[in-house]
């Protein structure tokens, strides 16, 4: 997909302008939040550091977790195609790793084959809450592989958990307000409502923070404007990877409910 056909699907509000929405993310960014990102990372990859380790953040969004992959030493690699969160991921690299040589920032699709070729491979890839909003999401499932260093390169993903009837629903609810201006405002009154402030109030009782360094209101906005929007359940993945040869060495599910499921494959090496 190109730039003039990106602006053309936001245009014709076919999709969800995820970069405007971490432009006003980067405001509410302080050392805490980037602390947890690392921590995210640090947990999913059981690793202590990435020192002399590359690492490609495809979808970077915001550019918070390219950000903790730099300051947990990895030379960094960001791809977005959504040109605000370009500029948001280059905005965290000015402000943080200035005349850096270790991290660069992409413009490019995880969908172009012909761009992920001159990337090269990685040790690890990660690709949080993207190749579901590519609108191919089993087409970028499959275009990454090539990306992933073939001795024992690691994968780190997170999409979106299938659920019988609530998958329709939400992806009802992502449609309308990415196409309705004024079906905006009734989604974000229905659900601040449904499910946000439940889910607040039991994050306060148990004292649990907001995870990998996110906020409350523009996690919801990213929820309910992210379309394209296509699901999976944890063995579809399980299955679609171990065909391509990578073995699963961790695995968070929300339990069969509302979502991302969190993988970390490793490449077998053959
Ligand atoms: C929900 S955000 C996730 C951002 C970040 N990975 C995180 O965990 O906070 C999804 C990101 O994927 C990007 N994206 C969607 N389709 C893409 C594609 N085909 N190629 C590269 N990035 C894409 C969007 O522009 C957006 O910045």
């Amino acid at each position: 997909m190109s730039r003039a056909d990106f602006q053309m699907e936001v245009k014709e509000k076919k999709r969800f302008e995820f970069g405007e929405n971490w432009k006003k993310f980067l405001f509410y960014l302080d050392d805490q939040r980037v602390k947890e990102a690392e921590n995210s990372i640090k947990e999913m990859l059981e690793v202590e550091s990435l020192e002399g380790k590359t690492f490609l953040d495809m979808g970077s969004g915001s550019g918070l977790f390219s950000l903790a992959a730099r300051n947990l030493g990895a030379r960094v690699t960001s791809v977005d195609f959504d040109e605000s969160s370009v500029w948001c991921t280059d905005e965290l690299k000015r402000r943080f790793f200035a005349s850096d040589d270790r991290w660069q920032v992409i413009h490019g699709s995880v969908l172009d084959k012909g761009f992920l070729s001159t990337l090269g491979r990685f040790d690890f890839v990660y690709s949080w809450g993207v190749l579901h909003h590519t609108g191919q999401m089993w087409q970028a499932l499959a275009n990454i592989v090539s990306l992933v260093r073939e001795e024992d390169g690691c994968l780190f993903i997170a999409l979106y958990n299938r659920q019988t009837i609530a998958s329709a629903y939400w992806k009802m609810v992502k449609r309308t307000y990415t196409r309705f201006l004024f079906m905006r405002p009734v989604w974000i009154i229905v659900h601040v409502l449904y499910p946000t402030v439940p889910s607040l109030v039991l994050r306060v009782l148990k004292k649990k923070k907001m995870p990998r360094g996110m906020t409350v209101w523009y996690d919801l906005l990213d929820w309910l404007g992210g379309y394209p929007f296509e699901v999976s359940t944890p063995t579809e993945i399980f299955n679609f990877y171990k065909e391509k040869g990578f073995s699963l060495s961790k695995l968070k599910t929300v339990g069969g409910k509302l979502g991302c499921n969190e993988f970390v494959f490793r490449r077998n090496f053959m």
